[in-house]
C-alpha cells in the first residue's frame, strides 16, 4: 500500500485541533473527556511540530493541576464533561481545577526537552517557568514513591497500563466486593471485550475509595494500602526523565547534584527489577513476588539508557511471532489477549518510546522496524487508541490524540520530533 503522507499528516493535525478544549487536549472525545497527564505530554510533543506556542500552552495547562506537594495528577478535570466515570466528585480532591488523586508516568520532562530542543531561543522562558514544576514533581516521586530505587504505584491507573498482567498479583489482595453500585461509562463507548473486566473495575474503584478515605495522604497509603507494586515501566520512565531533566538543568545553569543523586538511586533500582527468569519485571511490594509479566514496559530499558542482551533476544523472538510489535504482553505466554487493552494490543506511543531508546543505543534496524510497523498500523487503519499485534485490527477509541502526535513526531514519513 502506498501511503499518502500529506493527507495523513493533515488528518493528524485535524485530530489534535478537534480534541482541543481550549488550552488542553482530550485524549479522544467521549471516552476520555478531560486532560490526562501523559497523553498531554505526548500531545504537546505532537503540537510542537506545527504550533509551538500551542505546545507550550498544553504543558502550562497540565501544570495548573499540580498539587502543593509536587504531584502532577493523572487527570485534570478543567470543565464539566459527561461520559466519564469516576469523575471529580468521586475522587474528592479539594482544589481547583479538580483533579484525580493519583499520578501517571512522568514522560513530561522528556517530551518537554524535545520541544525545547526545537525552540531554544523563544522557548527558554517557557522552559524556565516549567523547570521548577518538573523538579517538584520528580522530588515528590523520590520522596514518596521510590523504594529500593524502584517506583511504587498505588493504583494500576498510575502505570498508564491499566489492566496489565503486572498488577494481577497485587490486585488479588484487593477485595472489590464491597464497592456498591456504579455505572461504568467506558463500555458505552467501546466494545466491553476490548476493555478491562467488571471484577477489575470493582477493584479499581475500591482503590480510589481507599485513597480518598485516606485524604490522599501518601504516608497513610504507604502504610495501609493493600496494593503497592514497583512498576518497571515507571522506574524506566522516571530514570529517563531525570536524565533529560539533568540536560535541561545544565542548559539553564541550575544546580545538578540533586538530579544526579536521583539518577544513581534509580539505576540501582533497575537492577532490582531483574526477574531471575531473565527479564525486567514489576514486583509486588507487599509480597515481594515478581509479577512474571514480560510486557512492553519491560522493553523500556534502552529508553532509560540501559543496554541488555537478554532483552534484545526476547524482543527479536517476540517480533518474529507477531505481525506488528511491540505487544503489551508476551504472546508466548498464556493470558495473551490481542484485543484486550494492556493484555496484548500494541500501542503507538509505547513503540515510540521503545524505539527511541533502541535507536539511541545503536539498535537501528529494529527501531526502524517498529517505526514501520506503527506507520502501517496508522496508515492502514487510522488513529486508533491501540491495535491487535496479530492482525492489526484497530481497537478502543478513534481519533486519538497521542496516536496523532506519534504520527507527526516519529511514525509518519515526515516525522520531525527531534530526538
Ligand atoms: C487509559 C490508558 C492510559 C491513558 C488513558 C487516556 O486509562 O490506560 O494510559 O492515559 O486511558 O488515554
Amino acid at each position: 500500500m502506498t501511503i499518502n503522507a500529506d493527507k495523513i499528516d493533515r488528518q493528524a493535525k485535524r485530530i489534535l485541533r478537534n480534541n482541543d478544549r481550549g488550552g488542553y487536549t482530550v485524549p479522544t472525545s467521549g471516552l476520555y473527556p478531560y486532560q490526562w497527564n501523559w497523553d498531554s505530554a505526548f500531545t504537546a510533543w505532537g503540537l510542537a511540530t506545527f504550533d509551538i506556542k500551542r505546545a507550550w500552552f498544553e504543558i502550562h495547562t497540565l501544570f495548573t493541576g499540580q498539587w502543593d506537594n509536587g504531584m502532577v495528577p493523572h487527570i485534570i478535570f478543567h470543565k464539566r464533561a459527561d461520559g466519564y466515570f469516576p469523575g471529580p466528585d468521586v475522587w474528592g480532591v479539594p482544589r481547583v481545577p479538580h483533579t484525580s488523586g493519583i499520578t501517571q508516568p512522568p514522560v513530561a520532562a522528556t517530551m518537554i526537552r524535545a520541544i525545547y530542543e526545537q525552540d531554544k531561543r523563544y522557548g527558554r522562558v517557557h522552559m524556565e517557568l516549567v523547570y521548577g514544576r518538573l523538579i517538584s514533581w520528580h522530588r515528590w516521586f523520590m520522596a514518596n514513591r521510590v523504594e529500593d530505587g524502584m517506583v511504587a504505584i498505588t493504583h494500576p491507573w498510575e502505570s498508564g497500563r491499566d489492566n496489565a498482567v503486572d498488577w494481577d498479583g497485587g490486585m488479588g489482595n484487593v477485595d472489590g466486593s464491597g464497592v456498591g453500585d456504579y455505572t461504568r461509562r467506558d463500555t458505552a463507548h467501546v466494545d466491553p471485550d476490548m476493555r478491562p473486566k467488571k471484577e477489575d473495575y470493582d477493584r479499581y474503584l475500591t482503590m480510589v475509595y481507599y485513597g480518598r478515605d485516606c485524604g490522599w495522604d501518601e504516608g497513610q497509603i504507604r502504610e495501609g494500602s493493600p496494593f503497592r507494586v514497583a512498576d518497571v515501566g515507571m522506574t524506566f520512565i522516571l530514570l529517563r526523565a531525570c536524565r533529560d531533566l539533568l540536560m535541561i538543568a545544565h542548559d539553564l545553569d541550575h544546580l545538578t547534584d540533586e538530579i544526579e543523586g536521583w539518577i544513581r538511586t534509580l539505576e540501582a533500582g533497575v537492577a532490582r527489577h531483574w526477574n531471575p527468569d531473565g527479564f525486567y519485571d514489576s514486583i509486588d511490594l507487599r509480597s515481594g513476588d515478581f509479577s512474571g509479566s514480560l510486557s512492553s514496559a519491560s522493553f523500556l530499558n534502552w529508553y532509560a539508557g540501559i543496554e541488555n542482551d537478554q532483552m534484545a533476544i526476547h524482543l527479536h523472538d517476540i517480533l518474529d511471532r507477531v505481525e506488528f510489535g511491540v505487544p503489551s504482553f508476551d504472546p508466548r505466554r498464556e493470558g495473551f489477549e490481542p484485543l484486550r487493552y494492556w493484555r496484548g494490543p500494541v500501542w503507538g506511543m509505547m513503540n515510540a518510546l521503545i524505539a527511541i531508546g533502541l535507536e539511541e543505543q545503536g539498535h537501528v534496524q529494529i527501531a526502524a522496524k517498529l517505526r514501520k510497523d506503527t506507520q502501517r498500523l496508522i496508515a492502514e487503519h487510522g488513529f486508533f487508541e491501540y491495535f491487535s499485534p496479530v492482525e492489526g485490527t484497530p481497537a478502543g477509541g478513534g481519533a486519538f490524540s497521542w496516536t496523532a502526535a506519534i504520527w507527526l513526531t516519529w511514525a509518519g514519513p515526515h516525522a520531525r520530533g527531534h530526538f
